[in-house]
């Protein structure tokens, strides 16, 4: 299939491909490595940040926002939960040149967040959201500003046609839809069927569908089926920064390099040529924190996404996610069978994938939609996640 291309404010991202913003995964490193494989082609969106710690400055917040040179446009994702603090933030950013486009996030199911109102809780509260949205928008001058949400709460709570209608009323640029609800956390499959009701309800703007696209075929699939104009892909990516040379062949109607699977979009490396990545992606990060040991800690959590379908013992998977340094990865890595092709087993759905859980909320939260009370601001304390 070729797309047409997906315009954000100034930003014509071709093909229409994002990487969805993941707490603790889409930092500078992990956004560099899924470029490298897209050819600079689509949008990388960070890692969520609070407003709350932009605007105090927090060091690990600065952090955080740190672009690569070659990065452009440069995407921040922010989480606020009070008008006033998210417009500060934004301003912030605008008026410091700090990125070029701003999302916002209304999608973040955990516990500790919607007991506070926050995230996927907080588009029930119309005026609430329209607040921040005005906020966000009026701050942002020339960024563009879109947001990211889910369905609503629950079966019996959904927001997402309101908040789409309210986000066009506010000026926002685009949205992108996760086809769950908070209740579904990442369990169940995405309603990839609202996602195309939403592209019905606001045809003023883009549209964006997220949710269980695994492969290239299944982001084509997505477009055809809902009319979505661009993709946003989480989970396919973790431990295969790959996806995204096979995203882009397939959206520009060719095979990718190294073509395999029934799809044919589908760049399947031995496992020599995944290591190679793994390397790459621990000394990436440990250049980013400005430290060896600091770099392959972190990248710990990434070992057993990479590795998923390859025969390896279960002492060396432990031996490979305790490593302190490159030297030890790179061992570890050597003693493999590194002529293993890609496991097709490996395909399929990735990172978190449970769900149904109960929704906790602020007392009476749900009894008045319109009321106008805010949120405390310690929702946005210690947050992460979407
Ligand atoms: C580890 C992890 C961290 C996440 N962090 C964020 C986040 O910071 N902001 C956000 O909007 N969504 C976040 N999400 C949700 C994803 O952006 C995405 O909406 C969700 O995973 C569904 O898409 P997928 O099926 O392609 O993974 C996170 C998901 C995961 C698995």
């Amino acid at each position: 299939m070729t797309a047409a291309p997906l315009q954000i404010g100034p930003h014509t991202v071709q093909p229409p491909v994002v990487l969805a913003p993941m707490a603790g995964i889409t930092n500078a490193p992990f956004r560099t490595l899924c470029r490298e494989f897209s050819g600079g082609k689509g949008l990388f969106v960070s890692e969520m940040i609070t407003t709350r710690a932009l605007v105090e400055r927090n060091e690990k917040t600065m952090q955080l926002i740190h672009f690569d040179e070659s990065e452009k446009p440069r995407s921040i994702q922010l989480y606020g939960v009070d008008p006033a603090t998210v417009g500060k933030a934004v301003r912030m950013i605008a008026e410091e040149g700090l990125a070029d486009h701003i999302d916002l996030n209304f999608g973040c199911p955990v516990p500790k967040v919607t007991r506070k109102g926050g995230g996927s809780a907080l588009p029930f509260k119309r005026n609430l959201l329209r607040a921040i949205l005005r906020e966000a928008v009026s701050g942002a001058g020339d960024l563009p500003v879109t947001m990211k949400m889910r369905k609503g709460i629950d079966d019996d709570h959904i927001t997402y046609l309101d908040a789409g209608r309210i986000a066009v009323e506010e000026g926002v640029t685009a949205i992108a839809l996760h086809g769950r609800t908070a209740a579904q956390h990442y369990g169940g499959t995405a309603d990839w069927d609202a996602i195309a009701r939403l592209k019905e309800h606001v045809p003023e703007i883009p549209v964006l569908g997220n949710g269980d696209i695994w492969s290239a075929e299944d982001a084509v699939r997505m477009v055809r089926e809902t009319g979505c104009d661009g993709v946003v892909v989480g989970r396919g990516c973790l431990g295969r920064p790959w996806l995204f040379s096979d995203l882009v062949a397939a959206f520009e109607g060719r095979t990718a390099a190294r073509a395999g699977g029934a799809d044919g979009y589908c760049a399947r490396p031995t496992l020599h040529e995944v290591a190679d990545v793994m390397v790459r992606h621990a000394t990436l990060l440990g250049e980013w924190i400005g430290d060896e040991a600091r770099g392959v800690i972190d990248f710990r959590k990434h070992v057993a996404w990479y590795l998923k379908g390859f025969a390896v013992g279960s002492e060396m998977r432990k031996r490979l996610a305790i490593t302190s340094s490159l030297a030890e990865l790179r061992s570890g890595l050597e003693e493999l069978d590194l002529d293993q092709p890609w496991p097709v087993g490996a395909d399929g759905p990735r990172g978190r994938t449970s769900g149904n859980n109960r929704v906790v909320l602020p007392d009476g939260w749900l009894k008045d939609p319109y009321d106008c009370a805010g949120v405390s601001e310690d929702a946005e304390l210690d947050t992460s996640g979407g």
